[in-house]
């Protein structure tokens, strides 16, 4: 016999809740005494530099440079490349607000190049269509934790004289054939918001292995100053952005366990993957097996109503949610109709992919990959019993 759905009354497929973020314990307490205890508090207390020298070494990167945020971060970045008014920057359609938000806030046009449908990353075909004399960049975001096809981007980025920048907001600790994402192009952009893999609330972070373009980021972030400078002297136009040494303390603390939850959280995709090749309908992101390691911020699904009986996207994820399994579907529609974004603001090439991911993406967050393995099942569970019972839902 059929079991009832939970929003129909039936009980949940599960009760416990999901492991919750952010996850902290006594490391993050000592690090933010300790803070509190040198009694300097602001930007340059030594937790900032620390944490700065522990997350360039774990992405294999010369130089690390801490921000407020990952929005921030891409709009330094643009300032340091001298990217402005009358220059163009190629971003995917599919992503967050501030990959082409940053572009504007410059004074460039952000130029929406389609993304592919099985990976949510930046069709390659496509940006090199929507490149023009006027392209000075790309801003590849490795969705989801999965990273860009760096072999095809790289060489193209070349050809085409393009700075990469790496937008890696979802993607602390994934690689591409061995090598952590981040440092790959010219500088890459992390973010530590509050649902990030790794993160203080706030904050975030630039790679490269640029030297000169270090010291110009830097500066931006510090108020125009030289690092071997005097502070009163600001020889670059700067602002603001540094992270204080409490984010830092709480970042250090969250980066010593952040291998081990990538592992988790990988484990845990493989056995979900595994699930959905049997449900018709329901296609998880395609695992490009030279990313040998993807951080999964999100899980990500593609659905196809026609296979669950013509049931509507927001239908299945309502029933999903009663059943506890908290699955999302992310973007309302393409950041071309963002009125910021809209032409002539930016220049728009045809993006159906993007289009239909707006309409198709179901998702679900990193910290249920942190359950037990044995956990993972409840999500098959849900999928099965809302499938089966489709017809009571239409
Ligand atoms: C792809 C992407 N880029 C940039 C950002 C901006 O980061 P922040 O929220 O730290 O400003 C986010 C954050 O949600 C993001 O998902």
């Amino acid at each position: 016999m059929k079991s009832k759905l939970a929003i129909h009354g039936g009980n949940p497929v599960r009760s416990r809740p999901w492991p919750r973020w952010p996850q902290w314990d006594e490391s993050e307490r000592a690090g933010l005494l300790a803070v509190l205890e040198r009694g300097q508090w602001g930007g340059y207390d030594a937790a900032v530099s620390e944490f700065e020298a522990a997350f360039a070494a774990r992405h294999v990167a010369r130089f690390c440079i801490t921000t407020v945020n990952g929005t921030t971060t891409l709009e330094t970045t643009l300032r340091a490349l001298e990217i402005g008014p009358g220059d163009e920057v190629i971003v995917p359609p599919y992503t967050f607000v501030a990959t082409a938000a940053a572009v504007r806030m410059v004074g460039a046009i952000p130029v929406f190049a389609d993304v592919e449908l099985e990976t949510w990353n930046l069709s390659m075909p496509a940006m090199e269509a929507a490149i023009s004399r006027r392209t000075k960049a790309v801003i590849p975001v490795h969705f989801g934790g999965l990273p860009v096809d760096f072999d095809r981007l790289l060489p193209l980025a070349a050809r085409c004289d393009l700075a990469v920048i790496e937008d890696a907001a979802h993607a602390h600790g994934s690689s591409w054939n061995g090598r952590p994402v981040g440092a790959l192009g010219a500088v890459g952009s992390f973010s530590f918001q509050a649902s990030k893999n790794l993160t203080a609330g706030e904050g975030g972070a630039l790679l490269t292995n640029d030297p000169l373009l270090a010291e110009k980021l830097w500066s931006i972030a510090n108020c125009g100053r030289r690092r071997d400078g005097p502070g009163y002297e600001h020889p670059y136009l700067g602002t603001n952005l540094r992270l204080s040494g409490w984010q830092a303390a709480v970042l250090s603390a969250g980066l010593t366990r952040l291998d081990d939850q990538l592992q988790r959280r990988m484990r845990n995709a493989r056995r979900l993957r595994s699930f959905l090749t049997e449900i018709d309908g329901l296609t998880p992101q395609r695992w490009d097996p030279r990313a040998d390691a993807h951080a999964h911020h999100i899980f990500l699904m593609r659905y196809d109503a026609e296979r669950f009986g013509g049931l509507p996207r927001e239908r299945l994820i309502s029933a999903l949610r009663a059943e506890n399994i908290p699955v999302a579907s992310i973007y309302p529609y393409p950041l071309y109709r963002q009125p910021p974004l809209v032409e002539p603001f930016s220049r728009v090439t045809p993006c159906p992919n993007g289009e239909l991911l707006c309409e198709q993406t179901v998702s679900l967050g990193q910290n249920l990959l942190l359950a037990e393995p044995e956990e993972m099942d409840d999500i098959a569970r849900a999928i099965l019993k809302v499938r089966e019972n489709v017809d009571a839902l239409a």
